[in-house]
């Protein structure tokens, strides 16, 4: 479907508060959000409805809530510049997430691999929200006609989805260009690096905060030595480095530490084999630990500071909140004109 819609960019994202930042969210997502800040009208937020998608234990939620504030902040969200806010206290999402829940079909959701691979074998007892959580999502981002959405790669499905409901809602209510088709933002500043950051101890499974292994993680939060001491523990093969990126197929462990390395150095996997091939993962682990360190150690050590100031925080997240509901809160009383809704 053709987009001809004439709205001003904006650019939207969110993350889930259920569980500690890792890298992956960090080069998947925030590093991006620092960079379009400075250029865009951006609004981030914090997933907390999509949290309890799984069940949360409320006073971590609490804490988690917090901690992920914190973590925008610690990587560069400026509040100065970005509207940062809890999804929970904008109420139109939800509102616009229902009318949503009317114009998506059950056969776009039944497509969805997210639902499929965390509902897994036992998918009757999922709760009803992780099925029509994309649905919530297309209304996060469109409730404020945002066109751009900074993600990672496991993400591209979902965005699909919220052009289709975006594209159909226009369509089936006669209003042609009324939503902009909203795209999604998967290579970052360098490429195509850091779209996707897999696990350390499975180089074929996505980092993520849900692994059962302390160790498959770089957490924003872990200290120096922790976050050395993963690295040099991570799971490897015994060959060297090879000098080509097409050296690394068949490697998952190989590639996705040269991967990070080009990531955090703002390098290409050709740049980084061009100064590691023919090495062995002696060599090359030490100065992947080092450079770890120097970007994510300081990350860590503002994010304690922050999470130690909660008033602040909570400072931050109200004054997001009603800027996120001066945008949010007419749309949704125009989409409920156009429905057909009487007050
Ligand atoms: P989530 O933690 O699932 O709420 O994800 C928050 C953001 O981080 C989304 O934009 C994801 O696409 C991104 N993300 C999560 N895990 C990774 C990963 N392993 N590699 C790259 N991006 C990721
Ligand atoms: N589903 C996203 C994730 O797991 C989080 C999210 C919720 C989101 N709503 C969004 C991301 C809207 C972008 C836009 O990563």
């Amino acid at each position: 479907m053709a987009d001809d819609y004439q709205g001003p960019e904006r650019v939207l994202s969110g993350v889930q508060t259920s569980g500690k930042l890792h890298i992956g969210n960090y080069l998947g997502a925030l590093r991006k959000f620092v960079d379009l800040q400075k250029e865009v009208d951006c609004f981030f937020f914090l997933a907390d409805m999509h949290s309890i998608t799984v069940w949360q234990d409320p006073d971590a939620l609490r804490a988690q809530s917090y901690n992920i504030a914190a973590s925008y902040l610690a990587a560069g969200v400026d509040p100065d510049k970005s509207t940062i806010f809890h999804q929970s206290a904008v109420p139109a999402h939800a509102e616009l997430a229902w009318i949503f829940n009317c114009v998506a079909r059950l056969g776009w959701l039944d497509r969805m691999t997210q639902f499929k691979d965390k509902a897994g074998k036992d998918k009757e007892r999922a709760s009803v929200g992780l099925y029509t959580y994309p649905v919530l999502q297309a209304a996060d981002i469109l409730v404020y006609k945002a066109t751009h959405v900074p993600v990672g790669e496991d993400q591209k499905q979902h965005l699909e989805l919220s052009r289709d409901i975006a594209g159909k809602f226009n369509y089936d209510y006669g209003v042609a260009n009324f939503f902009p088709l909203p795209e999604p933002l998967i290579k970052g500043q360098f490429g195509a690096a850091g779209a996707r950051i897999m696990s350390l101890r499975d180089g074929t499974a996505k980092m993520s905060k849900s692994d059962p292994s302390e160790n498959a993680c770089l957490f924003l939060a872990d200290d120096v030595d922790t976050l050395a001491r993963k690295v040099k523990k991570a799971k490897t093969d015994p060959e060297t480095l090879p000098s080509e990126p097409g050296g690394l197929e068949g490697r998952p462990e190989a590639a996705n530490l040269v991967g990070i390395y080009a990531a955090l150095s703002g390098k290409t996997d050709a740049e980084v084999l061009a100064d590691f091939g023919g090495q062995g993962f002696g060599a090359f682990k030490p100065a992947l630990a080092e450079l770890v360190v120097e970007k994510i150690a300081p990350i860590g050590d503002e994010l304690r500071r922050l999470e130690a100031d909660p008033d602040y925080l909570a400072g931050v997240l109200r004054a997001g909140a009603e800027k996120a509901s001066a945008i949010a809160d007419p749309l949704v009383a125009e989409v409920k004109s156009i429905v057909g809704f009487v007050r």
